[in-house]
């Protein structure tokens, strides 16, 4: 695996494959690599000629008082998985390379309504970020496929959106969440986590698996749903943030009506901020 520091490398890579008829797979990251990001190389790998991974914590897409400076950097440890995983080529910019000091960006992409929603509505300026540097990769790298978790199913719904409107011609590749087998979703924040924490962390995807089930038999009233299964997440130990019951197209909450739904939440365990989601039906 060769690592790249600059856009143009990476142009020139691409230009390369392209003028060869080979197919390009981005899969976007801010490092400290689990299996879970893992998945995402190994799924896109089967599927194009040159696979591009990319590292880079995104300032844009951190509020002010949020964790940028403390997220993990393990750049040395990330590319021996990225190689093992099959990886091409790493793309791990300085921030000058993507937001250089001297030319101040004066253009964001703001999927305007998804991001108002759920994570948007805690973390203003959160899905700008992830959007804008998003769109700024497919720019840079011009994947013909690129692969985001479902672990952030907010985040992909927004991507998805971004796609259409903006009319890129890049296929989303979307990989089911990688857990520990206590059921968690693998995630790089985990790592806050005291030993403590670690056992109550689970409960957030059982309050989940407990909600579909009384869906799955039967019961409409979501809003009550929600409820108490917040109550539930607090009496854990968690401070719940959003468990809501929602249309798996709009990300609206679902009317009794709506069958194909997820079950969004979030919550926040000592330090680190959960995340998780299950689809219903
Ligand atoms: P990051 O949190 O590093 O995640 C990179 C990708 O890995 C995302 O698509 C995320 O959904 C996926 N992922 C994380 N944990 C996962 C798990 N347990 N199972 C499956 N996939 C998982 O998400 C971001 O970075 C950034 O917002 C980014 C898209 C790179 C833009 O900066």
């Amino acid at each position: 695996m060769k690592l790249l520091k600059t856009i143009l490398d990476v142009r020139n890579i691409v230009a390369d494959g392209k003028r060869r008829g080979l197919t390009i797979g981005l899969v976007p990251t801010m490092g400290n690599l689990h299996q879970g990001h893992l998945e995402l190389a190994l799924k896109c790998r089967a599927t194009v000629d040159i696979l591009v991974a990319s590292i880079f914590v995104n300032p844009m897409q951190f509020g002010e008082n949020e964790d940028l400076d403390a997220y993990p950097r393990t750049l040395q440890a990330d590319q021996k998985l990225l190689s093992d995983a099959g990886v091409d080529f790493l793309f791990a910019p300085a921030n000058a390379e993507m937001y250089p000091e001297n030319k101040s960006m004066q253009t964001s992409v703001e999927v305007s309504g998804l991001s108002t929603l759920h994570c948007g509505a805690s973390r203003p300026g959160h899905f700008r970020g992830v959007a804008t540097v998003v769109a700024k990769l497919f720019g840079i790298v011009s994947p013909d496929i690129a692969a985001f978790g479902k672990k952030d199913y907010q985040q992909i719904a927004v991507i998805r959106q971004m796609i259409n409107d903006l009319s890129m011609s890049v296929n989303l590749l979307e990989v089911e969440t990688v857990r520990s087998s206590k059921g968690l979703a693998l995630s790089s924040r985990n790592g806050y986590l005291t030993e403590a924490e670690n056992l109550i962390a689970p409960g957030l995807r059982t309050a989940l698996l407990d909600a579909k089930s009384c869906i799955e038999n039967g019961h409409t009233d979501f809003a009550e749903l929600s409820r108490h299964h917040t109550k539930d997440l607090a009496n854990r130990g968690f401070i719940p943030e959003y468990f809501v019951v929602c249309n798996r197209q709009t990300l609206l909450p679902a009317a009794a009506t709506d069958d194909c739904l997820v079950i969004l939440t979030a919550a926040k365990l000592g330090r680190a901020r959960l995340i998780d989601n299950i689809e219903v039906f």
